[in-house]
């Protein structure tokens, strides 16, 4: 796990914390365990789209493509932001804008759970709701085109994913412990923030 070299008063006044990085990086399976180990409020952002919208990520990249969905996250996440003692599982591409990264880096703490492209191969190969990573895909792509799809995409956002505050590595980490490492960095600095105010 990386902390970025912050200045002490770097996350004083921030009560979200958002949980970044690619798909199937485990977002919306740890934000909800770690939110409920804090007694704190969860969101997943695709969850708030798809309730706002009353269709499926899937079905509204299918429909209206993919800027109508950009739009739609960022205007959902600018509804979340304005919210105190939170956890909020991001869209593995909702970092990837530097309207959204804007907002992201005033209003929280990112922290982004970091995965190999190798990971996220296995992780995904079975997974059809990604319309991002298999519009693109011939209908009996192999495990190589898959993992390439999935470097190039990474290769786009690893600028962004890398301004992360928080660098948790999860590639052979036993989910439970990746919960106990987030909870204690939560818990250390909202602490540090409240002895502040
Ligand atoms: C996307 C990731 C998805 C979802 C949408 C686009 C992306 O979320 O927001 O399909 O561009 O990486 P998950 O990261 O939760 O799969």
């Amino acid at each position: 796990m990386k902390m970025k070299s912050i200045t002490p008063n770097k996350f004083v006044n921030k009560k979200i914390f958002y949980l970044t990085g690619f798909m199937g990086s485990g977002k919306s399976t740890i934000g909800p365990i770690l939110a409920n180990t804090l007694g704190w409020e969860f969101y997943d952002l695709d969850k708030v789209i798809e309730d706002k919208s009353g269709k499926l990520v899937k079905e509204i990249f299918e429909i209206y493509g993919e800027d109508y969905f950009r739009n739609l996250e960022t205007e959902s996440l600018l509804e979340l932001s304005v919210k105190e003692n939170v956890i909020i599982a991001l869209g593995g591409g909702t970092i990837a804008s530097d309207g959204n990264i804007a907002i992201l880096k005033k209003t929280g703490i990112i922290v982004y759970l970091k995965m190999s492209p190798e990971s996220a191969m296995k992780r995904l190969k079975f997974k059809r709701n990604r319309p991002v990573l298999f519009s693109d895909l011939k209908e009996n792509f192999t495990n190589e085109d898959l993992l390439n799809r999935i470097t190039e995409l990474y290769e786009k956002r690893r600028k962004y994913y890398d301004q992360s505050d928080i660098i948790i590595d999860t590639d052979d980490i036993p989910i439970g412990r990746t919960i106990d490492n987030l909870a204690r960095i939560v818990q250390q600095e909202t602490k540090r923030q409240y002895e502040k105010d």
